[in-house]
């Protein structure tokens, strides 16, 4: 059930919103190298569904597997680390921060004493502005 060629498994994820059953045992299978589709209705749940697998939701119940292995999810930094990211769709920014800041928004480098690495962080967003071809000065 749980092999390992599986990247990511879901297994009878259930979620209620009151009112609203809105996954009602949900299993799903990603093995590596995969690209999904995931269509349905609006409100169907999928947005719902992501948002677990990213741990911006709590389940109410089923399992999530990472490469085989029971994981429980504990927030969408501790998701990230193991390999699962979320691109939104609308993404909100934070206008008092500069464009660097918003786009390693939660993920700024740090130095071993904990500190920000702002002259990173800065060399960074430029090579990510870089890469896309965007002329935006990471410190606007
Ligand atoms: N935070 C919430 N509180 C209450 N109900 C919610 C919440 N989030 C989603 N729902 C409800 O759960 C159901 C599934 O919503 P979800 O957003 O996952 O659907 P979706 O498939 O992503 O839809 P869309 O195609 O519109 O993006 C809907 O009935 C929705 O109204
Ligand atoms: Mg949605």
């Amino acid at each position: 059930m749980t092999g390992s060629s599986l990247l990511l498994q879901t297994e009878a994820i259930d979620k209620s919103f009151p009112g609203v059953h809105a996954l009602n045992r949900v299993d799903f299978d990603l093995k590596e190298g995969e690209v999904h589709v995931l269509l349905g209705e609006n409100g169907a749940g999928k947005s719902t569904l992501m948002k677990i697998i990213s741990a911006t939701l709590p389940k109410d119940g089923g399992k999530i597997f990472i490469r085989g292995q029971e994981v429980e999810l504990m927030s969408p930094r501790h998701a990230r680390d193991l390999g699962i990211g979320m691109v939104y769709q609308e993404l909100s920014l934070v206008p008092t921060l500069s464009v660097a800041e918003n786009i390693l928004l939660g993920r700024l480098p740090k130095r071993k004493s904990g500190t920000v690495h702002w002259s990173r962080v800065f060399t960074e967003a430029h090579r990510l502005l870089d890469d896309f071809g965007v002329d935006i000065s990471p410190r606007q």
